[in-house]
């Protein structure tokens, strides 16, 4: 058994729910996983006294959270010296085409960038499109977006994009390298998912 920690930033919601998913693959593992907003992070749960590490991070106005970059860029070393994967959540990973798939490969690599990680996984998720619970001009401004991303301009209705499977099968490949510890199989900074 191994303890493992999930850090997530999310604003509304769907990264929570996926670290929560990839938490319950890990204990159906006989793993001990923990899944923390990054603002409720505390010293007992900074990584240190964790055996692996994951972040997950939401894409707000083409960016991640600056807590979810201070976070990294604050603890790097502890990443790098345990196995550690990156998640990312976007409505552009949900569309399959080329072009917005390129824009969320983009996020990754500014993400990359900008904090000098480099994580032994990468995978990236679509998220989900939640008009009930936006204010009066985020849900004007995300239909307008989610015109061009995914066509889904109902906003009478909510809509999830993110596949439970993939989560899944990144929970459990994430988990086979911690078991192993052979973060150097299938690749260094291998991205599993699409
Ligand atoms: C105000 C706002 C801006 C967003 N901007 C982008 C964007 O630039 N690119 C993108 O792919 N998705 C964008 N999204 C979609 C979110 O990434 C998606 O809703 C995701 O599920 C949010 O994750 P969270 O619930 O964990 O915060 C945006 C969503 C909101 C509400």
């Amino acid at each position: 058994m191994v303890s493992i920690l999930v850090v997530y930033g999310s604003r509304e919601g769907q990264t929570a729910k996926i670290s929560e998913r990839i938490v319950e693959v890990f204990d159906g593992r006989g793993h001990d996983a923990t899944a923390v907003a990054v603002e409720d992070i505390t010293p007992e749960t900074s990584g240190e006294t964790f055996d692996a590490i994951l972040v997950g991070s939401s894409i707000h106005l083409g960016k991640h959270a600056k807590d979810i970059y201070e976070f990294v860029r604050e603890n790097r070393d502890v990443l790098e010296a345990r196995p550690n994967g990156f998640f990312q959540v976007s409505l552009s990973s949900a569309n399959p085409n080329e072009e917005v798939q390129a824009e969320a490969a983009a996020y990754i690599d500014e993400f990359v960038e900008g904090t000098e990680w480099h994580p032994d996984r990468i995978a990236k998720f679509g998220g989900a499109l939640r008009y009930s619970e936006y204010g009066f001009l985020t849900r004007f401004m995300m239909k307008r977006i989610a015109k061009d991303a995914t066509g889904d301009t109902d906003t009478s209705r909510d809509y999830e994009y993110t596949d439970w499977d993939e989560v899944e099968s990144f929970a459990a490949d994430f988990a086979a390298l911690v078991e192993t510890g052979d973060v150097s199989a299938g690749g260094e900074s291998e991205e599993t998912q699409a």
